[in-house]
């Protein structure tokens, strides 16, 4: 089970009730309400279990970490590159090899985040992806791979979309090489360095292929993996974009996604039915036009009585939902807890 904090009356220790509908955690917080910080607190509680947290720090949202600090293990995706394939076809757990098809999919619905194509561009994308995976053993790394197979086309399109992806081929390098995880520790991958939109998509590849890999290990997968976002509210939400699936599906392949932002009130609404799916979500305190909204949202507690709780939070309080474990017993229900700092 994964320790939350402590209830903020009595202080008793909280935890995800494994029982719970998924694992995934949602925080809802203004500026300064003290999510990075319960991030942080959180991810360290999930190293303790020995299950595995990898946290895309984008556009620094998750704040400076020195390299050697405690439960944390850095890699500089500039300088040290990213230690995954995006192109490599995975060993399912039936046996079989995944398509190189399903492979060029992944990598067209990414990219496509980045920059609007159209069928066609779509079409060579996905032929060029599928070439790379036949080239890259033979290449320094994946993304270069992809910038070979897009210059190799016949087609003028392969001109247009080096064009297009230029900020990321051959700058954003995909070796694996070393591995990704680190015993014992949350490995925070940091992409700063890149422009802010490049971090964005590359922070979905990387989801995107830890997403795959999940899928293909089934149900024999022995680590659970927490995937943590601060601040993704530019991050795409639309129907089957990688968060999406993750959100509705990663329970079943044991991939669980731990997301802050600041407000929900900047979402379309289809996108906040999306954000409802976490089983536990974790309210800080509001600013005002966002109250009505988080007060009126706990199934268990009236407006008026959230409200008042709500009003009163400090830093590194919040009102929790989800079904908890405390003690021995474990039942959904909405409560005040704190974090220590
Ligand atoms: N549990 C806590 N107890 C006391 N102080 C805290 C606690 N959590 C955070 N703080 C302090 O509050 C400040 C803001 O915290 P934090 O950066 O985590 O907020 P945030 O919600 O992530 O803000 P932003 O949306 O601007 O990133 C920090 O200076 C931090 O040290
Ligand atoms: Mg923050």
């Amino acid at each position: 089970m994964i320790k939350l904090a402590k209830t903020a009356d009595s202080g008793y220790p909280v935890y995800i009730a494994d029982t719970a509908l998924n694992q995934h955690i949602f925080l809802e917080g203004p500026s300064g309400s003290g999510k990075t910080t319960v991030l942080r607190q959180i991810a360290e509680n999930i190293c303790r279990t020995g299950n595995r947290v990898l946290v895309l720090n984008v556009n620094g949202s998750f704040g400076e970490i020195s390299d050697e600090n405690g439960y944390f293990a850095v890699i500089r995706a500039k300088r040290d590159g990213i230690p995954l394939s995006f192109l490599e076809c995975l060993d399912m757990s039936d046996g079989t090899r995944e398509d190189p098809d399903d492979v060029a999919e992944a990598v067209v619905e990414v990219f496509s985040q980045a920059e609007r194509m159209g069928y066609v561009q779509k079409y060579l994308l996905s032929q060029a992806a599928k070439e790379a995976v036949m080239l890259r053993e033979n290449c320094s790394d994946d993304m270069c791979c992809l910038k070979k197979a897009l210059s190799d086309m016949e087609d003028d399109e392969g001109k247009v979309l080096l064009a297009k992806f230029a900020s990321f081929l051959g700058r954003v390098c995909f070796k694996k090489e070393a591995g990704l995880w680190a015993k014992g520790r949350a490995v925070v991958l940091d992409l700063s360095g890149y422009q802010q939109r490049v971090q964005i998509v590359i922070a979905q590849l990387i989801m995107s292929i830890l997403w795959r890999q999940s899928r293909a290990d089934g149900q024999r997968g022995s680590n659970a993996t927490w995937l943590v976002v601060d601040e993704f509210q530019n991050f795409s939400l639309r129907q089957d974009s990688v968060l999406e699936q993750i959100l509705r599906e990663g329970r079943k392949f044991k991939l669980s996604l731990i997301l802050a932002t600041q407000s929900l009130a900047v979402f379309e609404t289809k996108k906040r039915a999306i954000l409802q799916q976490p089983a536990t979500k974790l309210y800080f305190k509001p600013v005002e036009s966002d109250m009505r909204r988080i007060a009126n949202g706990f199934p268990d507690m009236n407006p008026a009585d959230a409200r008042t709780i709500l009003q009163g939070l400090h830093v590194g309080e919040c009102l929790a939902s989800g079904e908890f474990a405390i003690g021995s017993e474990s039942r959904f229900r909405t409560l005040k807890i704190r974090f220590r700092n």
